[in-house]
Formats: C-alpha cells, sequence, structure tokens
C-alpha cells in the first residue's frame, strides 16, 4: 500500500513508520516534511500537499496539537488554535482526503484518552478529541463504500511520561500505540474509536 503519514516524525508517527515500512510504501508529512509539508491548522497547506501527494491508499494523522491548561487560565485565543488545529485540522485532513484515497481506502485521525477521562488541564482537550472522535463515526457512515474512518485514542504514551519526569511503566510505549494504528490500517472495521490502554 502507498501510506501518507502527518506526523510522522513525531513520537507516535516515527513508530507508526517503523512499523509500516518494511511492507508498504510510506509518505511522511509533517509542517517540515520529511517528504511533504502541511500545516493541519492551514486548510489550503492540506489541499496543496494533496495536489503534490496523488493518490494513497491509506492515510494516518499522529499529529494536531491542542492546549492542555487549567480552565480558568485558558484564553480565547486557546481554545481557538486548539479547535483549528487538531480538531479542524483532522477533519479537513479527511475532507481534502476526498479523490486522492482509493476506493475502499483508510483513513486513521488521533484522538487520545482525555475525551472520556479528564484531569485537570484538559478541558480542551478533551473537547478536541471528543469532536474527532464523534466525526469519525459519523463521516464512517457517510463514507462507507467509499473508505473507512477510524480513530486511535490513546492513554499516555510511556515517552512523553518520562519526559514529563513520571514513571515510563505508567504509560504505554509509542511502539505498541503504533500497532493501534496498523490494525486500523488492515482490518476491515470503520467508525471505531480504538482505544489504546496500559498493557
Ligand atoms: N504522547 C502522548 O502521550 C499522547 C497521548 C494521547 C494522544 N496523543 C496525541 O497523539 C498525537 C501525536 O502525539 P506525539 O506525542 O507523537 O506528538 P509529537 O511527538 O509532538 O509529534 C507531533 C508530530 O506532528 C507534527 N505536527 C505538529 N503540528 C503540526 C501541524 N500543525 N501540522 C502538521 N503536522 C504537525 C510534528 O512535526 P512538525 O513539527 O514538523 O510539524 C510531529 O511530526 C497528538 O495529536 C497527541 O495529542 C499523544
Amino acid at each position: 500500500m502507498r501510506i501518507l503519514i502527518v506526523g510522522a516524525t513525531g513520537l507516535l508517527g516515527k513508530e507508526i513508520v517503523c512499523l509500516l515500512s518494511s511492507e508498504h510504501e510510506v509518505i511522511g508529512a509533517s509542517r517540515h516534511g520529511p517528504d511533504l509539508s502541511l500545516d493541519l491548522a492551514d486548510k489550503a497547506s492540506i489541499a496543496s500537499m494533496y495536489q503534490q501527494l496523488g493518490t494513497v491508499d491509506a492515510v494516518i494523522c499522529a499529529a494536531g496539537a491542542a492546549k492542555f491548561a487549567p480552565l480558568e487560565s485558558l484564553t480565547d485565543e486557546d481554545f481557538a488554535f486548539s479547535l483549528a488545529n487538531k480538531l479542524m485540522g483532522q477533519v479537513n485532513l479527511v475532507r481534502c482526503s476526498v479523490g486522492h484515497v482509493t476506493p475502499g481506502g483508510s483513513l486513521t485521525l488521533t484522538s487520545g484518552i482525555l475525551s472520556l477521562h479528564p484531569v485537570t488541564g484538559s478541558a480542551v482537550v478533551g473537547i478536541v478529541n471528543a469532536g474527532v472522535e464523534a466525526f469519525v463515526r459519523s463521516a464512517a457512515l457517510e463514507l462507507h463504500g467509499k473508505a473507512r474512518v477510524n480513530v486511535v485514542s490513546p492513554g499516555w504514551v510511556s515517552e512523553t511520561l518520562a519526559a514529563m519526569g513520571q514513571a515510563y511503566s505508567a504509560g504505554t510505549p509509542a511502539a505498541v500505540v503504533a500497532q493501534a494504528y496498523k490494525r486500523s490500517l488492515v482490518e476491515a472495521i470503520t467508525g471505531q474509536v480504538i482505544p489504546v490502554k496500559k498493557p
């Protein structure tokens, strides 16, 4: 398969590339490449990236930012940034994929555990993750027969916890999370939220 991976240079993206590149042609994208550039927050850049890309069998997005901060410190700009980036960025990635994904192809987005299990500081992230999941359930209905659409919902990733000075063992290693993206790619599922919990 020919697979576009958005966020290919990130913690999760690198593991997804590593997992899939021996069997598939992988094209990596992010704001700074490595193969193609796009900014999820800029719909025109997504459309432009697809023009350069041509046709793929699958798109995986392991990118998108949202502001993590206590509710009372969040500004209007923080809400707007988060909705435009991780939520509408991924929605627009799907919208712009029409005509660039082979019939029956696979589209996989990323949400996160904070949609269901909030912590202090997760108000906007929770909105964004829940929005991505709701979009996927709905888009899967409408794209039925054209493309499969799923979303991987990781819990805390071990490497991220370690970088925050917390216990690596409390999370799921990125290489394990990557397996969930492969599941979305190869299994005949659509409209699913694929949770990744600590093993
Ligand atoms: N790590 C965790 O514990 C965890 C847990 C649950 C959910 N998630 C979600 O998983 C996703 C990936 O997380 P991660 O930890 O792998 O992130 P990361 O290491 O920070 O990597 C982010 C990747 O996305 C690209 N990127 C960032 N902003 C972008 C934009 N506006 N447009 C296009 N590409 C962009 C980055 O490359 P450039 O800088 O070149 O753009 C990079 O390749 C995020 O949506 C995150 O919320 C992560």
